[in-house]
């Protein structure tokens, strides 16, 4: 880890002078500038993205190639198979189902563009300035920063009195096993192929693997993931991970834990993947493609973090407070360069707060209520504590279950799979944790961080009044069998 030296002075003139320049427009730098907006600060934002037809971009990873193409696809997979297998059970007929990759992949583009167009118009409406092109930070001038703007055209240098570093994460990729994005492919070029593999490899089981895996099972792959821990989702409840997996097999993916990538090689027909298997047994697995999906890595290249004091951390973020102060005066940083988890919504969280930090607000951002969700079918989210952070933290607690089979609207819409699971302190009853595998996990999810946010109690769920017909109603009776109160079981 490279050791912090003395902050450098930058004494030229500056081209612009801003109260906060944002480096990265993703879903932390692009809501940090419009909160800064909002906040009476002149703001500018650099951001360097391009599309794959050579266009300037805001949005990030998230909006160009991360949450919104995928779910965008995850909806288009889900309504094919949906026609090829569920729609008779409504007496349905569909006749001859045909597939369009092209346009599948086109209608995704199609709701990017819209989404990064939007920010487009956020950044005019909120008269933030987009600084086009890479940015490095040079050194402290005497009223802050001085950034360099560089790469589309002219390099400029601009000054700030308050930067907020949001450059997000990139794809991690195999040593020895480049990324084509066409046989071998990151979350990038995995939304945009153009045919249905017939034999998708998947190396890493994590949050990426399994949607994009989803995806492309669902149009026809014969999906294999390989990985290389023993156990499967390991951050989220068991109850959950042996649920899931259990589903995820039922539906078709393979999963094979506790590997170790051997040689990948690309060959006339795909890529073939050596790899010894949890008894030690050599393995290969060929494929047509292959998705490298194990995990991301903080970016920090030619960000010039040494010119004004910093240094990345042994894994490569940025240390910072809880209020995203990097230990340089006026310099935040938020988002996947940072600690905790690589979420979008915990960026923007991030970017809302050090935008108040810098007006000298007192906001706070409590960590254990963000919730995680993976867009698989069904939907896993949860927030709080699982049982096991519980068990190891001895700390006495009770749960309640429901299952959405015994649901009336999950019947209706036919996803009857999972359920909801509720923990709360075994005394106070405090909720302490809420775990849906279920459809619609990602909307139900918001109700149990409300919850913990307001220190609720299981009981205060359950004799809420919920909506009848609504899948809501499984949170409230998972909530009441934490006192095995349930009452339609
Ligand atoms: P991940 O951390 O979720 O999963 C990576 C998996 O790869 C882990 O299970 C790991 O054990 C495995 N792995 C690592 N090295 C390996 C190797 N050499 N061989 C085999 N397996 C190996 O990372 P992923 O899926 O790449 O996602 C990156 C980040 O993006 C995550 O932090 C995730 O939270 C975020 N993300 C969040 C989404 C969401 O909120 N729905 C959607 C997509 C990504």
């Amino acid at each position: 880890m490279p050791a912090a030296g003395p902050a450098q002075t930058f004494t030229s003139p500056v081209s612009k002078e801003f109260d906060v320049v944002v480096i990265g427009a993703g879903p932390g730098g692009y809501i940090a500038a419009i909160r800064a907006a909002q906040l009476g600060k002149t703001v500018a934002c650099v951001e360097q993205w391009k599309n794959p037809e050579g266009k300037l971009k805001l949005g990030g990873t998230c909006l160009n190639v991360g949450c919104i193409p995928s779910k965008a696809l995850l909806a288009s997979s889900e309504a094919y198979e949906n026609a090829q297998h569920h729609l008779a059970d409504h007496g349905i007929g569909v006749g001859d189902l045909t597939l369009d990759v092209g346009k599948m992949v086109a209608r995704k583009a199609a709701i990017v563009d819209k989404i990064t167009g939007g920010v487009e118009f956020l950044f005019r409406k909120n008269k933030i300035t987009w600084l086009k092109g890479h940015g490095t930070l040079l050194g402290r001038t005497a009223t802050g920063v001085a950034i360099e703007v560089s790469g589309e055209g002219q390099a400029e240098v601009v000054g700030a009195k308050d930067v907020i570093i949001a450059t997000g994460s990139k794809a991690r990729h195999l040593p020895d096993v480049p990324v084509d994005n066409r046989i071998v492919s990151d979350n990038e070029g995995a939304l945009s192929f153009d045919s249905v593999p017939k034999k998708l490899a998947v190396i890493g089981a994590g949050v990426i693997g399994l949607e994009l895996g989803s995806v492309w099972r669902r149009l026809g792959a014969d999906v294999t993931l390989l990985e290389a821990l023993p156990e499967f989702l390991g951050a989220c409840d068991e109850s959950l991970s042996k649920e899931a997996a259990k589903l995820f097999k039922k539906q078709g993916l393979a999963i094979h834990f506790g590997v170790k990538i051997g040689e990948v090689k690309q060959n006339a027909s795909g890529v073939s993947i050596a790899y010894t298997d949890k008894d030690g047994a050599a393995q290969t697995l060929d494929a047509d493609r292959l998705i490298v999906s194990i995990g991301r890595v903080p970016n920090t290249d030619k960000l010039g973090l040494d010119a004004v004091g910093l240094a990345t951390d042994a894994r490569g973020f940025i240390p910072v407070d809880d209020q995203c102060r990097t230990s340089a005066p006026n310099i935040y940083a938020i988002g996947d360069v940072v600690r905790g988890p690589m979420l979008a919504h915990k960026a923007e969280d991030e970017g809302v707060l050090a935008a108040e930090v810098i007006v000298g607000q007192k906001p706070h951002i409590d960590y254990n209520c963000i919730p995680w969700v993976i867009y698989t079918e069904p939907e896993i989210a949860w927030v709080g504590k699982t049982e096991q952070q519980l068990r190891a933290e001895g700390r006495a607690y009770k749960t309640g279950q429901f299952p959405m089979m015994a649901n009336g609207r999950a019947l209706g819409i036919g996803k009857t799979d999972g359920f909801v699971k509720m923990i709360a302190d075994a005394t106070t009853d405090e909720l302490l944790g809420c775990h849906i595998i279920a459809a619609n996990a990602s909307d139900l999810i918001a109700e149990a961080v409300v919850a913990l946010e307001f220190k609720a109690a299981s009981e205060d769920i359950g004799i809420i009044c919920h909506p009848h017909p609504s899948l809501s109603e499984v949170v409230r009776e998972a909530s009441l069998a934490v006192t095995k109160r349930a009452l339609n079981i």
